[in-house]
């Protein structure tokens, strides 16, 4: 992954490895610009109708035919404040294979280079060819180092989640974990199969036990003990059918990216290893296939959780809170300073706020204003929804201590991180993020199908709370 390169690597207007300079121009100050070109280049920009309109991009010739500058429109200047940082990166599949430098006048060079990379990523897996890509010297002053760091984190999260179900099992999800941390000399530990009840995580193994590919419980440990405790939980359904309460045809065609909160929170746990952030780091996944079988729970059981709670089951397709409350109690158990959780949770979520915008949960207002100001800035947006208290009640069973859904459906995110909120007591803070996990629609920097979400933001958040 060499897309962006150090500026110091190759001499701009050396002579050998040509570094075409990219002039990314408001439309106000297009005039200007132009005046300031050689005057075949500005006549160039002129015939051909270069406007600087947002995103529209013209190759100039050098005198001898090859490519000498690269102008990129970012609208008018109103509309670059409101607009999309990460604009500018989506020359890195426009452009053709070379090297490029932004000339001064980004709004964020940072950014445009951050989604440079980011655009570029593809799931190549499967493919027989890997298509070239433009690269970019990053601009003066960005540390490259860094936006390695987040891109590596970012494309990993894509990568778990692409991979379809089949081979990304709860076997291959622990074997992801088990590279990540060798690459930073992490821990690992394992509960699996029947070992899940012997341990005390019920609803972990009740969730899982109807697909041959058994159910685990990942626990990955990075960094001094003495260090703040930060622990990531991440929800691992590599495939949910929805159980006995199957989802029809087209609700289960994407389930393979359910696993999207395990992929996240890897992602993120991969950045913050590879910054070395001072603090203790754990990753908690509980990996299951919610599946169909003849052992597999049902509606109207009653399940024994790790803290003691019987949990009313209203619809097996409602699997994720099951798995993540009985991880949420171990993650609880060590009074960490900070758990947060990932979960492509309910399909509400998406209903309230789309594809682009995960909501998240917290009680504490600190925390809320820090990750909302970190994920502005880092533009990776999210949005804060209430643990509305008086919905509480909805959770109340007749047989049993909770219910794990509500009935009528009514604020079906809210009432999930309602019940989730249950089982985190003794951590100083708690966050859950109810994350949808794909990019329906490819955008600058986002492409197609799995996502990293709010973790860009969170990085920048935990970098600034634990001092690095
Ligand atoms: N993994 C799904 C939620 C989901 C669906 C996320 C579509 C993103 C896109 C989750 O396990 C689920 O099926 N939730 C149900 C809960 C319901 C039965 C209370 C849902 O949201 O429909
Ligand atoms: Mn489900
Ligand atoms: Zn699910």
């Amino acid at each position: 992954m060499d897309i962006l390169l150090d500026t110091k690597t190759t001499k701009r207007g050396g002579s050998k490895a040509t570094v075409v300079p990219v002039s990314a121009v408001v439309s106000d100050d297009l005039a200007k610009l132009l005046r300031g070109l050689p005057k075949p280049d500005a006549k160039w920009a002129r015939a051909n109708g270069f406007e600087a309109r947002q995103g529209q991009t013209l190759l100039v010739p050098d005198a001898t035919g090859g490519l000498g500058r690269v102008l990129f429109g970012l609208g008018a200047r109103d509309d670059v404040a409101t607009g999309d940082p990460f604009l500018p990166g989506q020359l890195s599949t426009d452009l053709p294979e070379g090297t490029y430098a932004f000339d001064e006048g980004l709004p964020s060079p940072r950014l445009a280079a951050l989604g440079w990379a980011l655009n570029a990523y593809r799931f190549t897996r499967y493919k027989a060819s890997k298509a070239k890509r433009a690269r970019l010297h990053v601009p003066a002053g960005v540390d490259r180092g860094e936006l390695d760091r987040i891109s590596a984190g970012a494309c990993l999260a894509r990568d778990l989640i692409n991979t379809p179900a089949e081979d990304m099992g709860p076997a291959e999800l622990e074997a992801a974990v088990r590279t990540l941390a060798r690459d930073h000399k992490a821990r690992v530990k394992v509960i699996k199969g029947e070992a899940l009840l012997d341990k005390n995580f019920p609803m972990i193994h009740t969730v899982g036990r109807a697909s041959d590919r058994a159910p685990r419980l990942i626990d990955m440990v990075w960094g001094p003990a003495r260090a703040p405790k930060v622990t990531l939980v991440g929800k691992g359904v590599c495939f949910d059918t929805g159980g006995l309460n199957l989802k029809p045809g087209s609700s289960m065609a994407l389930m393979k990216k359910d696993m999207g909160g395990a992929a996240n929170v890897l992602g993120l746990a991969s950045m913050i290893m590879a910054a070395r952030l001072p603090l203790r780091l754990r990753v908690l996944i509980p990996a299951v296939d919610n599946n169909v079988s003849a052992n597999a729970f049902r509606p109207s059981d009653v399940l024994q959780s790790r803290n003691g709670m019987t949990v009313e089951i209203g619809n097996t397709d409602a699997e994720g809170r099951l798995v993540l409350a009985d991880a949420l109690t171990l993650a609880d158990e060590e009074r960490p300073d900070l758990i947060i959780d990932m979960a492509t949770l309910t399909g509400a979520a998406r209903v309230a706020l789309g594809p682009d915008l995960p909501p998240f949960y917290t009680d504490n207002e600190d925390l809320a204003a820090h990750i909302l100001s970190h994920a502005d800035a880092e533009s990776d947006p999210v949005w804060r929804m209430p643990l509305w208290p008086r919905y509480d009640g909805w959770l109340d069973s007749r047989i049993a201590d909770v219910n794990h859904i509500s009935e009528g459906g009514f604020a079906g995110s809210v009432t999930a991180a309602l019940f989730l909120k249950r089982f985190v007591s003794r951590a100083t803070a708690y966050a859950h993020f109810d994350i949808f996990g794909w990019t329906p629609v490819a955008r600058p920097g986002r492409t197609h199908g799995g996502a990293d979400q709010a973790i860009r933001g969170l990085f920048a958040a935990l970098s600034d709370r634990y001092g690095k």
